[in-house]
């Protein structure tokens, strides 16, 4: 049998690397295409291919139309929701114009290839609906960075239409585990867990009520799998080809916080600090979909995911 090639940009972030770690484990060669602007070097496997470069460059156009991938990842990104909101011409510079150089450069290779799109389940739908959100519910981003994720989704259903590309997007909840950077603003876990380690106080914003859906890293890198392995989508095809991955669990801030104390026998005090303006009050995704046309659902308990994330702090 040949070997199955697979490009994950963003392989030398948080989740992209894990995902790369996942491929190479199920027999894929790996390439991972990265500009380091927040991933690490060191996080990139040893067995996978390495190209620098950043994906709006004609170095990354070629690296897609040449590699010869059955399967492209598509996860490098400004992921920042604050920075959208303070340079939404970056953030679109990024993740929509970034994504098109991508998707232009598959749909002239010539080659079918599966495009595996990192959307998000936290910021496309917005705050007007009544969570759990599926995947079907009016979209609604409240920041540029869900708007540039969500005009992708569309661009690629655009392109499956006309040009007969073949996409998974995949809308992720919030995902923490090991590796995730604790100086971003995405991470609540990572932070929780430096805060720990160091025994210094817990910030909360507000009342602590707000909630959000929890996915562990390995979980959502092993989703990846099944969406690489769905049959292709049928020319013309009018279907949304997204899938919430999420927990489908609410937690709130607070519930968190007593949870990793809770799992690593840590006790700091917790802080309450004014309201962020603009948070979302409740997150969580429905996730039956993926359970029933991935075949996927996630394996790893909260309780047993935060105690891997902070023992992985921990031992640095
Ligand atoms: N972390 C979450 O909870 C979450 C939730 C929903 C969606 N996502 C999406 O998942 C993907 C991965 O997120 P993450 O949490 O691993 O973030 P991350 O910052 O750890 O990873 C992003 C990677 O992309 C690289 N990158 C950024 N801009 C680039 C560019 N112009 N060219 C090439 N590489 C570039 C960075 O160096 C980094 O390695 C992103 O697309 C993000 O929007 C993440």
């Amino acid at each position: 049998m040949t070997t199955r090639r697979a490009l994950v940009t963003g392989g030398a972030g948080f989740i992209g690397s894990h995902l790369a770690d996942a491929l190479l484990a199920d027999g894929w060669a790996v390439t991972v295409l990265d500009d380091l602007s927040s991933g690490k070097r060191g996080q990139v496997p040893a067995a996978a291919a390495f190209v620098h470069t950043d994906i709006r460059s004609p170095d990354a156009a070629t690296c897609v139309r040449e590699g010869g991938f059955d399967l492209i990842c598509h996860l490098a990104a400004q992921m920042d929701v604050r920075k959208s909101v303070a340079d939404p011409g970056f953030d679109a510079d990024v993740n929509i114009k970034g994504s098109l150089n991508l998707i232009e450069a598959m749909r002239t290779s010539g080659r079918q290839t599966r495009f595996v799109f990192a959307s998000t389940g936290g910021a496309v739908y917005g705050d007007l609906v009544t969570p759990p959100n599926l995947e079907t519910f009016p979209k609604d981003p409240d920041s540029p960075y869900g708007i540039a994720k969500y005009a992708v989704e569309l661009y690629l259903g655009y392109y499956a239409r006309i040009h007969a590309l073949d996409y998974v997007a995949l809308r992720f909840a919030n995902v923490y585990g090991p590796r995730q950077d604790p100086h971003g603003e995405a991470g609540v876990v990572a932070i929780f867990c430096q805060r720990l380690k160091a025994g210094t106080p817990l910030t909360v914003f507000g009342d602590g009520g707000q909630t959000r859906d929890y996915v562990y890293v390995g979980d959502v890198a092993q989703a990846h799998l099944r969406a690489a392995a769905l049959p292709a989508l049928p020319p013309g095809t009018v279907d949304v080809r997204a899938f919430n991955l999420g927990t489908q669990v609410e937690t709130s801030v607070l519930e968190l916080a007593a949870a990793l104390m809770r799992g690593t026998g840590r006790q700091v005090p917790v802080e309450h600090a004014p309201p962020r303006a603009g948070e979302q009050r409740r997150s969580v995704v429905c996730i039956d979909k993926a359970r029933t046309a991935l075949g996927w659902s996630p394996a790893m308990p909260l309780d047993e995911g935060l105690r891997r994330t902070f023992d992985w702090f921990n031992s640095r």
